[in-house]
């Protein structure tokens, strides 16, 4: 499959067709506002059920579920940080979200991911500074795993998106 590496797109990540989409949930797994209560609506009750079952998710961890009625197969679910300011480990805890997420996609055998802007809605986190983690965490994980065909950062937005821009013209 040609590898189109990283993409930016603006718009609701609940209709993508991705291998898996990524979702902002909270510790709990049991729904929420955000991305995370768009995802849970679009997809059903199947998937509540299924997060139910898996008894939580602690930050900085992913968790995989079935896409149910979304065009996704699959739902990786990941809990980020909320923003404290930068010295609570915030930014090492984001990074691991992303590694996280990318190692479900490798065990899964995954050629196709799509990322909501993780922690920058209701957690707080900068976009910018967010970004700049997403877009050196993907850029690895592209170098990493050769079956990974294609990252998409999905923004809701375009203070996000023109965050996501300008980390992605960072080297
Ligand atoms: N598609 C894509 N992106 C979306 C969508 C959507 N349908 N809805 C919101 N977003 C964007 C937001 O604009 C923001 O850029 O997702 C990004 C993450 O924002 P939140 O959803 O608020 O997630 P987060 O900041 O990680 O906070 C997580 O919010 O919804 C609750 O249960 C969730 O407690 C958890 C917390």
């Amino acid at each position: 499959m040609p590898r189109s590496g990283i993409q930016l797109t603006e718009e609701d990540i609940t209709g993508i067709k991705a291998d898996a989409i990524v979702n902002a949930a909270n510790n709990s797994l049991l729904g929420g506002g955000g991305v995370d209560g768009a995802i849970h609506r679009a997809a059903g009750p199947g998937l509540l059920a299924e997060c139910r079952a898996l008894g939580g998710c602690p930050t900085g961890e992913a968790r995989i579920t079935k896409g149910y009625n979304l065009p996704a197969a699959w739902v990786i679910h990941t809990v980020g940080p909320v923003w404290h300011g930068g010295s609570q480990g915030e930014p090492e805890l984001l990074a691991r979200c992303y590694r996280n997420c990318f190692a479900l996609a490798r065990e899964y055998g995954l050629k196709t991911i799509a990322f909501p802007a993780i922690s920058t809605g209701v957690y707080g986190y900068p976009k910018e500074e967010a970004a700049r983690i997403a877009v050196r965490e993907a850029r690895r994980a592209l170098a990493e795993n050769a079956h990974l065909a294609d990252i998409l950062f999905v923004c809701f937005n375009s203070a996000t998106r023109l965050a996501y821009e300008k980390g992605l013209a960072k080297t």
